[in-house]
């Protein structure tokens, strides 16, 4: 959500930066801008619209000093105004996050003053500029300790030949390069740097291409460690898919094996953390929830010990019931959506252990946890999460059984075995005619039971997402308890059926939605389901494989599905409507 980029040093900034920025565009790309500090003077440009709308502006931007952002608006429209860098006196400013006692402080200090746009990012620009005497510390000091909410911020000054950055709640990363620096969102955009340093909350860094120097909220000067950047270059190329989205379900495959091997390294830990606790919850938001609905499954079908998923969103503002026998998974594909961050903090505050299911080694998800299950997707760089799920749902299932005290290596055989069952799937799926019932459809909904259930969540998102159609994942049972209200002929009804004890309930439900003329599909490896809805219901047929490991199968399906009718509908797949990958606000 929002991505910040810096850079100083002795080649063309604006050209590193607008390189960044397209790496980081999958955290905002409702507009972008870039200024840069050339003799004392700034320049900026900035549009409306994605990174690629600066190409042409920015050969004007000569400086060796700038700073960038990709917006995902949160306070004021996207517009050329509201994009950043916002500039105020000797200062250009770029922001990720929410500044909740802007209109406040707008009162306080900026009373009759006219603001150049509509966002809350301005009015620190303004304070930064209002409390300088010519000591940038100092005014970012001063400016910092009235700020109320989130910040990642990166600002170039006239009088400073490098970047200045602090932070609160939102990530900012130094990465370091030969007689040059950097500053960024996240580590996949410093992989050209060989070393980083994650900054702390409150800390303020200066960087010069000569050196970083970091200082706490009262200007302590603070030593931070400089990690190696084992973070995988966030890639760009697309080989010969048209999209991210193609390429990522692609890469399903290899997440499950290269999960398991990451798992494998981490188990000992997991082990540790578990020692007396006997109540799960997993938490998450978006399709990290939807993946945590399996994992409830996982740990309760495996492990036969309790478990709960909340909504990180939710599970924050509940008083939840936590104790020291209780362990929180925070599932997160970027490590840093705020609301799972704050739901992971509060669980510790608690007295509750910590485990983060995540794709993101450096995030802050992972340094406040206990222990961390990894999952081995590498970047996602589509905005609707498709491989990271799958990888989420593998950590879960090794976790349950690691739980469970089972053999983890015999459950590294199945998810391996099952991974060329998803490659055989991906590659010869035929949807299309499915994809053309949902893209003239009314409504979209998917239905299964227990373990099918939980995929139907996250199919129903991936279609939401990136086709705008409306729709619903539910409980197969509930149909009748509310969603046939909804069933004619102009929606579809996409049931998953894989589990052989329930299926002759949900060829039931199939029924009934064929008997109020709706048109109905079904994903399933059972023979008797095919039989008896053949000609009657569009059948995908999906390998078999041990029933409580088919939901990584089947989601690729419903992502399959999800792709094929955005493109028909002419949708881009990769950068939906107000959505973004990383929501860091809440
Ligand atoms: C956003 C993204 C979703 C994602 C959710 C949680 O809403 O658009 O694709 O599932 O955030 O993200 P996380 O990084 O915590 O998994």
């Amino acid at each position: 959500m929002c991505g910040i980029v810096g850079y100083t040093g002795g080649r063309r900034a604006s050209e590193i930066v607008y390189r960044g920025l397209e790496e980081l565009e999958y955290r905002g790309y409702d507009s972008a801008g870039i200024a840069s500090l050339e003799n004392g003077n700034i320049y900026t440009v900035k549009r409306r619209g994605r990174v690629k709308s600066l190409d042409g502006l920015i050969s004007d931007l000569d400086g060796n000093t700038a700073v960038g952002h990709t917006r995902w608006a949160t306070h004021g429209k996207p517009s050329d105004k509201n994009a950043h860098p916002h500039v105020c006196g000797k200062f250009a400013l770029v922001h990720n996050g929410i500044i909740e006692n802007c209109e406040e402080l707008k009162k306080m200090y900026f009373s009759g003053v006219e603001f150049d746009s509509e966002t809350d990012s301005e009015v620190i620009v303004r304070l930064i500029d209002l409390f300088y005497d010519g000591d940038i510390l100092s005014a970012l000091k001063n400016t910092a300790s009235l700020l109320k909410g989130s910040y990642a911020v990166a600002l170039i000054c006239a009088d400073f030949d490098g970047l200045a950055v602090m932070k609160r709640n939102n990530p900012a990363i130094i990465g370091y390069g030969d007689g040059e620096n950097f500053v960024a969102s996240d580590a996949p955009a410093l992989s050209r740097c060989k070393t980083i340093t994650i900054l702390k909350d409150g800390d303020i860094a200066l960087v010069t291409k000569d050196g970083v120097n970091i200082f706490d909220e009262n200007l302590q000067g603070v030593i931070r460690e400089r990690i190696k950047n084992l973070a995988e270059p966030s890639s760009l190329e697309l080989g010969d898919c048209p999209h991210y989205m193609l390429k990522e379900i692609r890469e399903v495959p290899a997440t499950v094996v290269n999960t398991c091997s990451a798992y494998l390294s981490a188990e000992q830990k997991i082990k540790e953390v578990l020692s007396g606790v006997n109540r799960i919850i997993i938490t998450g938001c978006g399709t990290a929830y939807n993946a945590g609905l399996l994992g409830k499954r996982y740990v309760e079908l495996i492990a036969g010990i309790p478990a709960e998923a909340e909504i990180a969103g939710e599970f924050r503002y509940k008083r939840p019931i936590v104790d020291s026998k209780t362990l929180v998974l925070a599932v997160s594909q970027s490590g840093e959506t705020a609301d799972t961050v704050e739901a992971a903090k509060l669980a510790r505050s608690l007295g509750g252990k910590v485990i983060a299911v995540t794709n993101s080694p450096y995030s802050e998800l992972v340094r406040l946890s206990d222990a961390t299950a990894p999952v081995a997707a590498g970047p996602e760089i589509c905005v609707a999460a498709t491989k990271s799920y799958v990888g989420q749902v593998a950590a879960l299932y090794l976790f349950a059984n690691t739980l469970a005290g089972e053999p983890i290596e015999k459950c590294i055989g199945e998810l391996e075995a099952v991974s060329p069952l998803c490659k055989k799937t991906i590659e010869h799926i035929e949807i299309s005619s499915l994809a053309d019932m949902c893209a003239r459809s009314n409504g979209v909904y998917f239905l299964g039971r227990d373990t099918d259930y939980a995929v139907a969540t996250e199919g129903s998102l991936k279609l939401k997402e990136i086709s705008y159609i409306a729709g619903d994942g539910y409980p197969a049972g509930e149909l009748k308890h509310g969603t046939l209200a909804l069933i004619d002929i102009k929606t579809v009804s996409v049931f998953i059926i894989t589990r052989k004890e329930l299926a002759e309930k949900n060829v039931n439900a199939v029924e009934q939605v064929l008997s109020r003329r709706g048109k109905a599909a079904v994903v399933t490896n059972i023979e008797s389901v095919c039989e008896k809805l053949r000609k009657r219901a569009e059948i995908i047929r999906i390998p078999e494989c041990p029933e409580n490991l088919s939901p990584l199968i089947s989601v690729t399906v419903l992502q399959m599905l999800a792709y094929n009718t955005a493109l028909l509908l002419e949708r881009d797949p990769d950068k939906p409507r107000n959505l973004a990958k990383s929501v860091t606000v809440e």
